[in-house]
């Protein structure tokens, strides 16, 4: 199949743009239906559906790369089928099962391959499974209806500087999860918690936000919609928190600093101990890495300045650039990490 011509594909930035099918299944008394294939990109639902009123409603993203060989990889699926049960569970919905994932996710990037944006471009084929109640109740408790959709779009990098170093800012004023909430699941109303102090670090010029854990505000959350790590000592730490989201990326990247010699540290992480760092980064799907060259902290008017005269760090690019040539199939998959969807 023809790749798209039309498409500026190495200035591609993150965002929606149409391509001809997805793919959705509707879960109604008690059970998961057939799979269907859609070319529309709207959804008919009750105006009394629990996801509008109440929340009901997940998400996941992953990735599918073209290879030099012109095959098309996804990247860890069953870990995002497996995250996508937790967010279900957490929020009271239908579990969608992993073969119904599966299928769901590779017939999306299937029958839109010619979508997947070519080999050494640095854009992918971004792949965003949805799940919402859309079952009608007007008093507050789960839905008896959901669907289970899968749509895919090709994207750029998220942040608009792609792999080079980016400034952030520390937030202390607003919480994108409280201690024991919803913070480890991937819920649509963790997303609209983050958007007003989202918008005010873009209004002052940084690219994201740096949240700490909202009991104490002592420790390092995650940062905007990627989770945080630091290197020093040749050891790769990232916080463990109730409150982030369990990233699939920051998993990979532990495992690959194992394969590169170091030592691995997935604890709490005090925001005193950010100074020590030789390098700290934000990592996840549509993050990749993202070096941070700067930490700002309004409350404080304390800089913390990391990287090498403005360049990704060492560690980072060494990380960065293992994880990207296993996911295009440069590297072997040693890890058993991906599935062709050709
Ligand atoms: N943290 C948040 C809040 C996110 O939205 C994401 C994106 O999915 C991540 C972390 C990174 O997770 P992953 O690497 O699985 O994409
Ligand atoms: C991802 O990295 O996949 C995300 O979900 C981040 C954001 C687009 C919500």
């Amino acid at each position: 199949m023809k790749i798209m011509e039309s498409y500026d594909w190495k200035n591609l930035s993150f965002g929606y743009l149409k391509t001809e099918y997805n793919t959705r299944c509707n879960f109604t008394n008690g059970r998961w239906g057939e799979l269907e294939i859609s070319s529309s990109e709207y959804i008919p639902m009750h105006m009394a559906a629990t996801s509008l009123h109440y929340g009901q409603a997940a998400f996941e993203g992953l990735k599918a790369f073209r290879g030099k060989d012109n095959r098309i990889r996804v990247f860890r699926l069953n870990e995002n089928a497996r995250r996508l049960q937790h967010s279900a569970i957490g929020i009271k919905m239908a579990v969608v099962p992993e073969d119904l994932f599966r299928k769901a996710v590779l017939t999306a990037v299937k029958l839109n391959e010619k979508y997947v944006p070519p080999y050494g471009t640095g854009a992918s084929l971004y792949i965003r499974p949805l799940l919402v109640g859309t079952g009608a109740e007007v008093g507050v408790k789960p839905a008896k209806e959901f669907l289970f959709l899968v749509f895919v779009t090709p994207v750029g990098p998220y942040f608009k500087e792609g792999f080079k170093p980016v400034d952030i800012m520390v937030c202390r004023g607003y919480d994108r999860a409280a201690p024991l909430g919803t913070g480890r699941y991937k819920v649509g109303g963790n997303y609209a918690a983050s958007l007003e102090s989202l918008e005010l670090a873009h209004q002052k010029g940084f690219s994201t936000t740096l949240y700490l854990d909202p009991k104490e505000k002592k420790y390092v959350d995650e940062a905007g919609p990627a989770n945080f790590f630091g290197v020093k000592n040749n050891t790769y730490i990232t916080p463990s928190s109730n409150s982030i989201l369990p990233s699939i990326t920051n998993m990979s990247l532990q495992q690959l600093s194992i394969d590169l010699g170091m030592k691995v540290e997935c604890r709490p992480v005090e925001f005193d101990e950010v100074p020590s760092f030789e390098e700290v980064g934000a990592c996840g799907t549509a993050a990749v890495i993202t070096p941070i060259r700067k930490i700002i902290d309004p409350d404080t008017n304390k800089i913390y300045e990391f990287c090498c005269d403005g360049k990704p760090g060492p560690v980072s690019t060494k990380l960065y650039n293992k994880l990207i040539s296993i996911q295009c199939g440069d590297e072997p998959d040693l890890h058993g990490w991906l599935e062709f969807a050709d």
